[in-house]
């Protein structure tokens, strides 16, 4: 069969392959992944087929059939994974940023009943259709940025119907346009004011008549360890539950406070441990050790920049610890209202000490593994769905150098160019 789509003369080719095979990239290899000069990605279908510089391009595949996009000496890179979203919500919560600005800190505000808790009444009131149309929206943002797979959680529900309509919407939404979603259930999020005090057996709870609706629907459960949220001991039991399930396992953990939380679930096999902030150097390297590379720390810059905190992951020493990192926005009504992946990325750079290469990385290949999405997608490589980005750049380099800007010229998902 001849290539249905060519992309060629792409400036630089960043095709983060050439990694150690079955785990993420981590210490030096996250920046030692090859960029071709002058390279070219051929299709078949939805599917990346081959991936060279011109020189070894296979001319005899290429006939009037073939579609071609001429890179024009662009940076070419595989499209953004975006490992962690809240994309479904009602409401917002600008009501909440005059509060936090005169000084009121996230906790103080879930406390008083708004936060999280605020979120979850405006969800509640919402129609499925309303829900729908506004993951849409957002959605549409993400493929602007260049976002091109997307795991979704949900968690502003709290009760059975409403989580399981969640995760509903979220399926919908990922069928009705272009962007791959990736489930994850968030029930155990906060405890609602249903189960005020009872944060253990809204737990129970949610084990014994809400996971088990979800099998084959979610991919992952998640939860919210924290003070004001759920102790380590609630979430191991519960995580435990819902691996014996069969759910692949995520964790919010050293978000505020340094508690265990991370090493608690990468003990337990989880795919990953997401916030880091207060996960100290020489955890992270016992979690590294212990889960041989496997776990994936999932660091969100725009957190603590949108929460005015201080205290950033120290991804530069998790790198150096051997710990595999990803990018993500956190995207959410409450903790980070953006959906621009690329300024997380120079965060990363500028607040966590990512290089740029490794800042990449963490926003394509490893952020797949984050979702145990690194069969289909993250890298430029034969056999993964061909989900292709050009950029306005011509280096990476000046990737995470325009601050805040999109540098997205055009998105191919599945082969198939997509508007934006
Ligand atoms: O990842 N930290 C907990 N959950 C979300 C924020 C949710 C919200 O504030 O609405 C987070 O930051
Ligand atoms: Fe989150």
């Amino acid at each position: 069969m001849a290539y249905t789509l060519l992309v060629r003369h792409c400036g630089q080719l960043l095709t983060l392959a050439g990694g150690p095979a079955g785990r993420p990239l981590a210490g030096p290899a996250m920046s030692a992944w090859r960029i071709i000069n002058d390279g070219y990605v051929a299709c078949e279908g939805g599917q990346i087929v081959a991936v060279g510089s011109m020189q070894e391009l296979d001319v005899t595949q290429v006939t009037a059939g073939t579609a071609i996009v001429e890179g024009h000496g662009r940076v070419v890179m595989p499209g953004l994974v975006e490992c962690h979203t809240h994309l479904v919500f009602g409401g917002n919560r600008s009501h909440e940023f005059q509060r936090k600005l005169a000084g009121e800190s996230y906790l103080d505000i879930l406390a008083s009943g708004g936060g999280i808790l605020s979120t979850v009444r405006a969800t509640r009131a919402a129609s499925e259709e309303h829900l729908l149309a506004n993951a849409l929206h957002h959605l549409a943002g993400f493929r602007h940025y260049g976002v091109t797979t997307v795991e979704a959680k949900s968690g502003y529900g709290l009760d059975r119907e409403t989580e399981l309509g969640l995760v509903r919407v979220a399926g919908t939404a990922g069928h009705r346009q272009e962007v791959r979603v990736v489930r994850t259930f968030l029930g155990a999020h906060v405890v609602p004011p249903e189960y005020k005090g009872r944060g253990a057996d809204y737990l129970h709870f949610l084990a014994t008549e809400v996971l088990p609706a979800l099998h084959g629907v979610a991919e992952f459960v998640d939860i919210f360890c924290e003070e004001g949220a759920f102790s380590v001991e609630e979430a191991q039991v519960y995580l435990q539950t819902a691996r014996k399930q069969g759910f692949k396992l995520k964790i919010h953990a050293e978000q505020l406070h340094d508690l265990g939380g991370c090493e608690m679930a990468a003990a337990l096999g989880a795919t990953s441990i997401d916030h880091c902030d207060y996960l100290s150097p020489e955890a992270a390297a016992r979690i590294a050790e212990r889960t041989a590379g496997q776990t994936v720390a999932v660091l969100l810059p725009l957190v603590p920049l949108f929460l005015r905190q201080e205290k950033y992951a120290p991804g530069r020493q998790f790198i150096d610890a051997g710990l595999p990192v990803a990018v993500s926005t956190d995207f959410n009504p409450g903790s980070c209202p953006s959906k621009n992946l690329w300024l997380a990325l120079t965060m990363a750079c500028l607040k966590m000490g990512l290089t740029p290469m490794e800042a990449l990385a963490a926003v394509t290949l490893n952020a797949a593994w984050a979702i145990g999405q690194e069969q289909e997608c993250g890298s430029l490589e034969p056999g993964k769905r061909a989900d292709i980005l050009l950029l306005k750049v011509p280096t990476y380099e000046e990737v995470p150098y325009w601050l805040g800007e999109n540098p997205v010229h055009e998105v191919i998902i599945g082969g198939v160019r997509v508007e934006r």
